[in-house]
C-alpha cells in the first residue's frame, strides 16, 4: 500500500512481514525464549491510564525538548538496532537522514552494517547522534572506537549493559547467517559463526567480564555523557547515579536478552520513587537523565513516561520495519505520524507543554497493585 495509507506505526509491522526476506524478518522481530517479555513490554502500557485535563488553552502545543543537552523535536530518539542492511539496503542510512529531516536524535548500533563514519558524514550540520557501545573483550578496540566517536561530534556515550551474552531469540537461530557481518565484526578479523542466526553470528566479541569497576575507566577516556542502557531495577539505577554516570535506559533490550525481565515503564516507577527516597532526586532531571525503551508504538506510551519522570524514550523495531519496507520515506512517515500524534494527545491531555505532563496526570494503579 501507498505510504498515505499507513496510519499508526503498527502498520509497518504486518507490511514489513509481508515484504522482509525470511532471515530479516526473524533477526528483527524475534526476543528471547517464550518472548513473554515482548508481550509484557506493550501490555504494561496498556495498564497506565490517563488523568486528562480540560479547559487549558491548547492552541498552541510544544513537545520540543533536549536530551543531554541537544535539541530534539519530539522526546523520542531512534535506538541503536544491529544489522540494518539485512532489512534494506541502505542499512541504518535510512535512519540517519529521516532523523536529520525530523530533528531527532539517532543512537548509532557498535553493530551497524553501515560503517560508524559513514553515518557520521551523512548527518546534517547540527544533527545530534548518540553511540551505543557493546565493549569489547580487547579494550583497546573500545577505546579507539569511543575516541573516534567523541573525536567525529558523537554526544553522548550509550553503554550496554544488559547482554553479557545474547539471549536465546529462537527464530532467528533456526536461520543461517550468511550476509555481510558488521564493520565492527570484519575488523575484528573473527571467524564468523553461521548456524545459529544473525544474533550469536556478531556478538562473539562482547566482554562478559564488564563490570561496575570498569566505569571509571570508561570516564577516564572520554568527556562524553555515559549511560548505561539495559538498567533493570531500582538498585541498579542507584548504583549508576552513585557512580556519576549521567543516565540510565530503562530497557529489557526489546524482549531479546532475559525473558521474564520487566517492562522499562514499570521499572521506572520505582526508579523515580527510590531515587527520590534515597537520593533526594526529582525528573525530570538533566544531571540524571532516565530514558526507557521498549514496546513504545504511540506518542500516549512516549507520554506515559514522560508523566512518570523520564526525559525521552527510544524506539526500535518500528523503524527497522518502516525502512524495510520503504526506506528512508518509511521512516519518514513514521516520524511524522508521531509528531501528528503527539499534537493531538498533548491537547486532549490539557499540556500545552512537556512541563504540563505531571505525574498525576498518569493512573498507575493497576501497575502498583500487582
Ligand atoms: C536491538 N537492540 C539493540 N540494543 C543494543 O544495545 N545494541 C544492539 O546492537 C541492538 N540491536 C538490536 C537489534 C534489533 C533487531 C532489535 C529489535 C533490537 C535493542 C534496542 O536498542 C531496544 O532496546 C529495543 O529495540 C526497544 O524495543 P522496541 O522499540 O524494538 O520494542
Amino acid at each position: 500500500p501507498p505510504l498515505t495509507e499507513i496510519l499508526n506505526l503498527h502498520d509497518f509491522e504486518s507490511i514489513a512481514k509481508l515484504v522482509m526476506s525470511e532471515k530479516a524478518w526473524a533477526y528483527y522481530s524475534s526476543a528471547a525464549d517464550d518472548e513473554i517479555t515482548l508481550r509484557e513490554n506493550h501490555s504494561a502500557f496498556h495498564r497506565i491510564w490517563f488523568r486528562p485535563r480540560v479547559l487549558r488553552d491548547v492552541t498552541d502545543v510544544d513537545f520540543s525538548t533536549t536530551v543531554l543537552g541537544q535539541k530534539s523535536s519530539m522526546p523520542i530518539y531512534i535506538t541503536a538496532t544491529a544489522l540494518g542492511k539485512l532489512g534494506h539496503p541502505d542499512g541504518e542510512l535510512n535512519l540517519t537522514r529521516a532523523a536529520g529531516k525530523h530533528g531527532v536524535i539517532q543512537m548509532i548500533p557498535t553493530l551497524a552494517s553501515c560503517s560508524f563514519d559513514e553515518l557520521v558524514d551523512a548527518a546534517l550540520a547540527g544533527q545530534s547522534q548518540f553511540l551505543q557501545l557493546y565493549v569489547n573483550k580487547d579494550r583497546e578496540r573500545s577505546k579507539e572506537l569511543v575516541q573516534h566517536a567523541e573525536k567525529r561530534g558523537i554526544k553522548g556515550l550509550f553503554i550496554t549493559v544488559d547482554a553479557p551474552q545474547l539471549g536465546r531469540r529462537e527464530k532467528d537461530m533456526r536461520m543461517k547467517f550468511d550476509d555481510a557481518a558488521p564493520d565492527e565484526q570484519k575488523k575484528e578479523g573473527k571467524e564468523v559463526i553461521r548456524d545459529q542466526g544473525a544474533a550469536r553470528a556478531i556478538s562473539t566479541f562482547i566482554d562478559p567480564s564488564l563490570s561496575w569497576k570498569d566505569l571509571k575507566w570508561f570516564k577516564s577516556i572520554t568527556k562524553m555523557p555515559i549511560i548505561l542502557k539495559g538498567v533493570q531495577t531500582w538498585e541498579d539505577a542507584l548504583l549508576a547515579a552513585k557512580a556519576g554516570v549521567q543516565g540510565v535506559v530503562l530497557s529489557n533490550h526489546g524482549g531479546r536478552q532475559l525473558d521474564f525481565a520487566p517492562s522499562g515503564v514499570e521499572v521506572l516507577i520505582e526508579v523515580v520513587q527510590k531515587l527520590k527516597e534515597e537520593l533526594g532526586m526529582t525528573f525530570p532531571n538533566p544531571d540524571f537523565q532516565i530514558f526507557v525503551d521498549g514496546g513504545v508504538r504511540r506518542a500516549t506510551d512516549v507520554l506515559k513516561a514522560i508523566a512518570l519522570g523520564a526525559t525521552a524514550v527510544g524506539i526500535g523495531r518500528p523503524f527497522l520495519y518502516a525502512f524495510s519496507a520503504y526506506g528512508q520515506l518509511g521512516v519518514e512517515r513514521a516520524l511524522t505520524i508521531l509528531h501528528d500524534e503527539f499534537e493531538m494527545d498533548m491537547r486532549l491531555l490539557g499540556a500545552p507543554t512537556l512541563k504540563d505532563i505531571v505525574p498525576s496526570m498518569v493512573d498507575t494503579k493497576s501497575i502498583t497493585s500487582h
